[in-house]
């Protein structure tokens, strides 16, 4: 069964209680969180007690995907405030094999799910030697820094390459897709082969509960 993330980024602050119920009544099981340093993306985001606060008005799993320059830094902050989750940016390590099997094991080491994940222009390959490694990759189908974009297609070739090796790998890693997700592109990314599905303003543009319905089917 897919596993519906909506994207806190475009969530209605005004309206946080709401929103927060909204998504408790609707067959969402994560909430992906983007925290983003103004360094590693242009935009800035929340800190580790917005995390906190989250975490005690929600039971829901908490998917956290760091844009930042030192993940290493900042996956310690977010787990001590109640990720679940830490997905982290392979350029942000420079692509270096030993500073990530590092970083993924310190995460795990803390009881919390590791996911690895590339920009756009990254080629797909490089995530290829974590295949036994990390619980989730992560393909972004949009450049990451902001919502409301629209969905790469090249991302569904990468879905279906990682699909094909996680399969002749016997590895149990997720695949999770994040950017231009709505009930089209969704559809696309399952039928190649992705668990996750990450949905910013289509899960908020209106109705919370039908549109995350709409992104089960
Ligand atoms: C982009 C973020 C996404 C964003 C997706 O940097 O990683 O999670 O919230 O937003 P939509 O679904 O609006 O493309
Ligand atoms: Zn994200």
């Amino acid at each position: 069964m897919t596993i519906i993330a909506p994207s806190v980024l475009s969530l209605d602050y005004s309206r946080f209680e709401s929103q927060i119920r909204d998504l408790h009544i609707s067959k969402a099981q994560w909430l992906h969180f983007d925290v983003m340093d103004g360094h590693f993306v242009p935009n800035l985001t929340f800190g580790p007690d917005i995390l906190k606060a989250f975490r005690k008005a929600s039971h829901l799993f908490m998917d956290v995907h760091l844009m930042v320059e030192d993940p290493d830094f900042f996956s310690d902050v977010f787990i001590d405030a109640g990720a679940d989750m830490i997905t982290f940016h392979s350029e942000a390590l420079d692509d270096d094999f030993h500073r990530i099997m590092a970083l993924i094991k310190k995460i795990k080491s803390r009881g919390v799910k590791a996911g690895l994940t590339v920009k756009p222009k990254t080629p797909v390959e490089t995530l290829f030697p974590y295949v036994s490694e990390v619980d989730l990759f992560l393909i972004m189908s949009v450049e990451p820094g902001f919502g409301g974009q629209s969905f790469i297609h090249q991302s569904i070739e990468k879905i279906s390459a990682l699909r094909q090796l996680i399969d002749q790998s016997q590895s149990s890693a997720l695949i999770e897709v994040d950017g231009g997700i709505n009930s089209h592109t969704g559809s696309l990314c399952r039928q190649a082969g992705a668990n996750v599905l990450v949905a910013g303003s289509y899960v908020f543009k209106d109705d919370i509960v039908a549109a995350v319905e709409s992104l089960c089917q």
